[in-house]
């Protein structure tokens, strides 16, 4: 499993404001611990008093010390600790797992995280269909979340499908017009590049909102049916080639801050 932490990202990934502000707080040290998954705090207090905490290189004594997380040196075992807010991952999603944080049945995508990162609590900031693989966003941070999702921003969101027939130049200028599902709604235009046509043909689609199974459904009302969907870029944030179906990675610091914007 790929998890390539992004250290500091926090500095970079907010508002000018609101770091210094942030940098500034200061947070009680079993709360910050606790955040990233040390322990409870009742472990935490256990920690402290073995001595195995300490905070700018002088053991902690109260866990409920005051610390200020970005700046001052943690450690628990000699071993450093990252202090994050949230948590930014991108997972290329593999087929025939939901894009869901629990289900009574079938397995989700947050059963594929390490603990290390379970704790924070992310989410899928969006969805695809059990059958999709690609590109998934998932993060604690529902802000962020909410911005990528929103039916106003028009976020482009683009796929590589295999589709059961010839694709033809009408299927583009369809794409580009909109297409009305069986529903009666018209969607937003869209774009269609032919990678590959012939009986099974290869395409790149970029469509401005997320009806649900929306390519599909568009394909359907031309009379052609997707056999497989992958999602590979979502705004700034492209699926990193390097990541096999089911791996993930914490976000770089230059991708959270261009997908921020
Ligand atoms: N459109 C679909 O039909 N399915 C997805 O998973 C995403 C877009």
């Amino acid at each position: 499993m790929k998890t390539r932490p992004c250290a500091m990202m926090f500095f970079v990934n907010q508002e000018k404001e609101s770091v210094s502000q942030m940098k500034k707080k200061s947070l009680r040290l079993d709360k910050v611990l606790s955040h990233v998954g040390i322990g409870t705090r009742k472990e935490i207090k256990k920690l402290v008093k073995a001595g195995r905490v300490r905070v700018n290189d002088e053991p902690a004594t109260d866990p409920g010390m005051h610390v200020f997380p970005f700046e001052d040196e943690i450690e628990v075992d000699h071993r450093p600790v990252l202090y994050r807010e949230h948590i930014y991952l991108m997972m290329n999603k593999p087929q025939g797992v939901l894009s869901a944080t629990e289900d009574a049945v079938q397995e989700v995508v947050t059963d594929l995280l390490e603990p290390e990162h379970r704790v924070f609590s992310p989410f899928p900031a969006g969805r695809l269909d059990k059958d999709t693989e690609g590109l998934l966003l998932l993060t604690s941070d529902g802000k962020l979340a909410h911005q990528l999702l929103s039916p106003k921003k028009h976020i482009p969101k683009v796929y590589v499908a295999d589709i059961e027939g010839e694709v033809t130049d009408n299927d583009i200028h369809a794409f580009q017009t909109g297409i009305t599902l069986e529903d009666g709604y018209t969607t937003m235009p869209g774009d269609l590049h032919i990678l590959h046509a012939g009986p099974r043909s290869t395409v790149e689609i970029t469509i401005y909102e997320g009806k649900f199974h929306q390519i599909k459904r568009m394909f359907r009302a031309l009379g052609k049916k997707v056999v497989s969907l992958k999602r590979i870029r979502m705004g700034s944030l492209e699926l990193d080639p390097d990541l096999a179906p089911g791996e993930y990675r914490e976000l770089t610091a230059e991708e959270l801050n261009k997908l921020i914007k």
